[in-house]
């Protein structure tokens, strides 16, 4: 395997919340990762150890009390249009229509409407809901909604994708399903993606490296590369190496 490009890499971040007068809360603790151009790297670990505070880190939304974030080599300061985020909950805005949540960082950023709405369709075929243009957020089921903040992620073609349990609300079959769709999408586009998650098989099944964190201080525990060969089909999850994956995976988290 040639050695893909970093481009995201946190070195030695520490970060420390200030509430209000009481003494800091150590959230991550010496945490490091590299992110390699196209890869597929899964984050599992405790509630509270600081995953959703790596990703914003790693998005340039938080600075750390200490130690870098790098995009490509080059330190972090400021979110980029390259970096695409999906939040823990949808937060799509309820007055507007699917084309119009994922027009709007287009419109942010002054595109002409013809381009804009070109864009927004060529999206919303990507992730299949396509006769749904018009809907509004109350209209959709909850793993329609998430295939819409999906779609507006990834408006800017970004080459890096933040995710933060992006399934963690649906149910299990429909879990299930966005894990396929979002393996598609990812063949498609290959953006790096840095997925937060709290189901290990979701985990093993996707990503091409899994990171397991301690329990607050995050930081890095252990470390497991996904051999399981690709295209990957749902009848996996229950091959023996699949199987042995998630076991060993699950060894590391400590509660
Ligand atoms: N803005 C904030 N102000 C104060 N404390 C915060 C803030 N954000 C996070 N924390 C604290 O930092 C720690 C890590 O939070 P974080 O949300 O990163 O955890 P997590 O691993 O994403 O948890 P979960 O799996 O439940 O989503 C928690 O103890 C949390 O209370
Ligand atoms: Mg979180």
């Amino acid at each position: 395997m040639t050695a893909a490009p970093l481009v995201l890499e946190a070195r030695s971040l520490h970060m420390t919340f200030h509430d209000r007068g009481r003494a800091g809360l150590l959230a991550l603790d010496d945490m490091s990762l590299q992110v390699a151009a196209g890869e597929y790297l899964a984050i599992v670990g405790p509630s509270g150890c600081g995953k959703s505070t790596l990703l914003r880190l790693l998005a340039g939304l938080l600075r750390p009390i200490s130690g870098e974030v790098l995009w490509r080599g080059e330190p972090l300061t400021e979110p980029r249009r390259e970096i695409g985020f999906v939040f823990q909950r949808a937060n799509l805005m309820p007055w507007r229509t699917v084309l119009g949540n994922i027009m709007l960082p287009l419109e942010i950023a002054g595109l002409a409407q013809a381009d804009r709405t070109q864009r927004a369709h060529d999206l919303i075929s990507l992730v299949n809901l396509e006769g749904f243009a018009d809907a509004y957020p109350s209209q959709l089921s909850g793993g329609m909604q998430q295939r819409v903040t999906l779609a507006r992620a990834l408006v800017y073609e970004p080459s890096v994708l933040l995710l933060d349990e992006p399934f963690g609300a649906l149910d299990a079959l429909t879990r299930e399903r966005m894990n396929a769709e979002m393996m598609r999408i990812w063949s498609l586009r290959r953006p790096a993606v840095v997925m937060v998650t709290h189901s290990i098989s979701e985990a093993v099944f996707l990503a091409d490296r899994v990171i397991v964190m301690s329990p607050r201080p995050g930081r890095v525990r252990a470390e497991f590369a996904i051999p399981l060969p690709r295209p990957r089909d749902i009848a996996v999850t229950t091959e023996p190496e699949f199987v042995a994956l998630t076991r060993a995976v699950r060894a590391e988290i400590v509660d």
